[in-house]
Order: C-alpha cells, then structure tokens, then sequence
C-alpha cells in the first residue's frame, strides 16, 4: 500500500492547512513563550534580552493589522500599572508622530520586517525615542535596528492569517508588563498572574479539545455580514475576530467595542447579519455587554455569545465556550474560537486559506 503525500503536506503535519496546524499549535507556542521565563512560586519574570531596560513613564506601541490589535490589548496592561500607554496604527504614528516625552517606543512586529512599522520606529528613533521591538523572528530588522528586542518564541508560521503568533504576542506583553512593574505588584499579585499564564497553554488545549465552532460555522453560512462585539479587554480581540474572518473567508465582517454599534452601525444589524458578542467575566463590562446584546437581539440579529458563562442560552442563539477563570487571559481563549470560527466558514466557502487573494505575509512596502 503507498500513500500520497508531498513535502507540504508533510510540513502540515496531517492538517489540510497550515492554518488549522498553527491554531492548534498554540499551546506548544505559548509554553515555548513562557519557557525559562517565569518563576510562578516566587513571582518573578526573567526576560535576559531586556536587562538594562527600566520601567518607562509612558509607552506607545505602534503595529499593524492583527499585531495592532495586540497593542491594544497590551495598552490596557500598561494601565493597569498605572503607565499611561497608547497604541497607534504604524502607518499613522510615521506620518505625524505625537509627543513623545520620555516614552518608550514599542514596536509590535510578527516579521519585524513591516515597512509601516519599521518607519515608525525609526521616526520614533531618529527623535531620541527608546524603542523596543516585540517580534518572532530573530534577527529581523526590527530586532536589528532597535534598542531592545523581545521575542515571542511562536516558531514559524507559515499561513498568512496570524494565529500562533498573535496569542504568543499576548502573552509576551503580559511578561512585558509584569517584567517592568518593579514595585507596583505585590508579589502575592505577580504570583497569581504568572500562576495564570502558567495554566494558560492547558485551558487553550481545552478550548482546542471542546470546540463547537465548526458547528456553528455551518450554521451561519450565508450571512449578508458578520459583526463582532467585545468590551475592554475583549474589544481588541473582536477587531481581530472581524479581521481573520474577513481575511480568509472574503465575507464582509466588523468588530466594534461593545458599546459603539449603536452609534451607527446598528442600522445595517438584520436577522441576516450575526453578531459574535465577546462576554467573559461577571463584573460591570460583562453585564454592560450583555445590554449591547439585547439591542442587537431586539433587531432579530442572531447572537453568538463567546464566553464562559454558563447560563449563557438565557440571552444567545448560540454559544462559543471557554473556561471561566482570569479576565487578563479570557481573551487568548477567546480569540482560538473566533479563529476557528473563520477558518470553518472559509473552509467550507473552499477558501485559499493559507494564501488568501491580495495578501501576503510580511507587508515591504508603506
Ligand atoms: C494578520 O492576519 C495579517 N496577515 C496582518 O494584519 C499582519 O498582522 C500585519 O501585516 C502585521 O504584520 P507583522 O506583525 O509581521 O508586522
């Protein structure tokens, strides 16, 4: 008996994408990340490449596209230090740079070939900034050309989509953070958020392991458009919902903090256009959220809760589940739903989803 089988397929490792292989690499990723790194007993981060770097009074973080996304998610980290943070589009910051201060510069770069992202930290270099660069690939210009570099330890992703690289970039502003807060963290905090990383790799195994996003791919095929809502922590991961969807499966697709749909967008939400609405926690954003729900719902808009309540079918049509536990990491667990989500629909479209029309890995020109 032979089998068929080409040196690609080999490198998907039995997947029929690279895609679905890296989605469901994550955990491996994420312990690759946190490797050597954290001393969860005594509350300590090590991170050898930035000895030297100090706790900055402000921050900007500039990226693009889904590393973008990130820096969002890494600003509200920054504040909960009490480090005034903002994140900008790349192609933004390099086209009128704010003041700077004494900000630290950081530079959120999968390739750390970006031209919008390189441009901006050299803006942000040629105007005495420090800068720093998180990125996955050793050696690349933004590791090269900036003052410091972490790297987020993914391993190669080869689809065009970020997956692994975008959970590992959450992960690495979290030790980022934790690394810089110095004083600001009792121990007894660090321990618990570094106890939290640490069991992260296992609740995204979980999620991988229990997933009904195929399921509810299938179920809302053929919709006029696709909506993605989150508040806070979870806004972030909703733009990056809203951007893998419409990467790979070429459906038009928006995300929005929670609160902002009914702003505006509110007048396109039929019962042809579902909405994902990110719900995790039982705090003030939760319960906010969950009134953003109902507006959506009283439309006739199907909803698709993402979340890890269990009571959850009181107020969705449907539901994405993940464990319950820190709201700093719900949106990691989050977003592996929403990717497979995409990856389902695109799937199911017949998608090239590894190399999606008009797009490609590292963007080299501004
Ligand atoms: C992500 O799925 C996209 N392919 C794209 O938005 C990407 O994140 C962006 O081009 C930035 O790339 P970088 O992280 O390599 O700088």
């Amino acid at each position: 008996e032979t089998v068929d089988w080409n040196v690609e397929d080999t490198g998907k490792s039995g997947y029929d994408h690279y895609m679905l292989k890296e989605i469901h690499e994550q955990p491996r990723a994420l312990r690759q990340c946190l490797s050597g790194r954290v001393d969860e007993r005594r509350g300590e981060v090590t991170l050898s490449e930035l000895e030297g770097l100090e706790t900055p009074s402000a921050v900007h973080l500039v990226a693009c596209g889904t590393s973008y996304h990130a820096a969002l998610y890494g600003v509200q980290l920054f504040h909960s230090l009490g480090i005034p943070a903002q994140a900008f589009l790349a192609s933004e910051y390099a086209t009128g740079v704010p003041p700077l201060g004494d900000s630290l510069v950081v530079g959120i770069t999968q390739s750390g070939e970006t031209a919008d992202t390189l441009s901006a930290l050299r803006e942000a270099r040629a105007r005495g900034a420090r800068t720093l660069a998180v990125t996955n690939v050793v050696g690349s210009t933004a590791a090269r050309e900036c003052d410091y570099a972490l790297y987020i330890r993914a391993g190669p992703e080869i689809g065009v989509a970020a997956t692994k690289t975008f959970s590992s970039q959450l992960v690495s502003l979290n030790l980022l953070v934790e690394y810089l807060a110095g004083d600001q963290r009792s121990s007894e905090e660090r321990r618990a958020v570094l106890q939290t990383l640490r069991d992260l790799p296992g609740r995204v195994q979980q999620v991988l392991d229990e997933s009904m996003a195929e399921e509810v791919a299938a179920e809302y095929l053929g919709a006029d458009g696709y909506f993605f809502i989150g508040r806070g922590l979870n806004y972030p991961v909703a733009l990056e919902g809203a951007l893998k969807f419409k990467e790979i499966t070429y459906e038009h697709a928006e995300g929005f903090a929670a609160g902002e749909l009914k702003h505006g967008t509110l007048a396109l939400v039929t019962e042809n256009t579902p909405v994902f609405a990110v719900v995790t926690g039982e705090d003030a954003p939760a319960k906010k959220t969950l009134g953003n729900v109902r507006e959506v719902e009283s439309r006739g808009a199907p909803v698709i809760a993402v979340t890890d309540d269990d009571q959850i079918e009181r107020y969705a049509d449907a539901s994405l589940r993940v464990p319950s536990g820190s709201a700093r990491v719900a949106p990691v667990l989050v977003n592996v739903q929403l990717q497979l989500v995409a990856y389902w629909v695109a799937n199911a479209l017949g998608r090239s989803i590894d190399k999606p029309r008009n797009l490609a890995k590292s963007v080299t020109v501004e």
